[in-house]
């Protein structure tokens, strides 16, 4: 059994699709979500982690799909949710956990790049959002959270996902505006330093400056995926029926704590490797 504080059968009749969900805090995410009742729907780009995901959750006893989805492809976004629809018949919640990016010195960051990053973690956040919206929350409603990141004084070394998360961080409270007579929900929650298994994608010289980082909280560590998933879960449940439009910092206090990432250590960061 996982860790968690929900009452099992919470989000029994419940669909959940979360992207990124084959790995990290997407993963974790849909596994608290799963044992408490819903059947969960992993979006992503690699159907082979996919696969090792819903593995897990069959193992937890719970129910899970996959599809393959690239959130910065229209037409595997649109396929993405009809094959939802085909499996699951309706979509209740939406976790936009997906998203990548890569440590760079601004002036070096090449169009190819930054576009790469835009078009995932902002646009492709959008467009599924738009897509679960014109197909299912129009009519019913529904709920969504959007995962995002610790960019409050900037994102000094990965301005890209920096402005590109800032952009969600708006366009959850245009959304919450804009849909709330739907019955939609839409909030955000931003993670601070996680020891999730994006950190292990990063060069060691990168990694060791993270894990410094990490420690310039009030916990004094780096945040864990159950962490960041427990705030994600609480968003959804009906215990946040009132709270809309909203950005849920669970990062230990480091926005109000922190000195960003000492300029000295830039050198150490890695570049962009095309
Ligand atoms: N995770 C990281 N990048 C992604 C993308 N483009 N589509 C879906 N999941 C992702």
């Amino acid at each position: 059994m996982l860790n968690t504080i929900f009452k099992q059968g919470l989000f029994n009749e419940k669909v959940a699709l979360i992207t990124g969900g084959g790995t990290g805090i997407g993963l974790r995410t849909a596994r608290e979500l799963a044992q408490l009742g819903a059947t969960v729907i992993l979006a992503g780009r690699k159907l082979e982690n996919l696969n090792k995901g819903v593995a897990i959750i069959e193992k937890e006893g719970g129910k899970a799909h996959t599809v393959v989805c690239n959130i910065r492809e229209e037409e595997s976004v649109r396929s993405c949710i009809e094959k939802s629809l085909e499996l699951c018949g309706t979509i209740d919640f939406l976790v936009n956990n997906a998203g990548g990016q890569f440590p760079s010195p601004s002036e070096m960051i090449p169009r190819k790049g930054w576009n790469a990053v835009i078009e995932t973690n902002l646009s492709g956040t959008f467009f599924i959002t738009q897509e679960v919206f014109n197909k299912v929350f129009e009519k019913k409603g529904g709920t969504v959270v959007n995962v995002i990141a610790n960019m409050w004084k900037g994102f000094p070394m990965m301005s890209h996902t920096g402005a590109a998360r800032a952009g969600v961080d708006n366009l959850t409270k245009s959304l919450a505006v804009e849909w709330a007579k739907y019955g939609v929900r839409i909030n955000a929650v931003a993670p601070g330093t996680i020891r999730s298994s994006g950190l292990e994608t990063y060069d060691p010289a990168f990694k060791q400056v993270i894990e410094e980082f990490g420690k310039k909280n009030y916990a004094g560590r780096m945040g864990t995926e159950e962490e960041v998933a427990a705030a994600i879960v609480f968003l959804l449940s009906p215990a946040a029926a009132y709270i809309t439009g909203e950005t849920l910092k669970a990062d230990g206090g480091e926005w109000l704590y922190s000195h960003l990432i000492a300029p000295e250590e830039h050198g150490k960061m890695a570049e962009w490797k095309d």
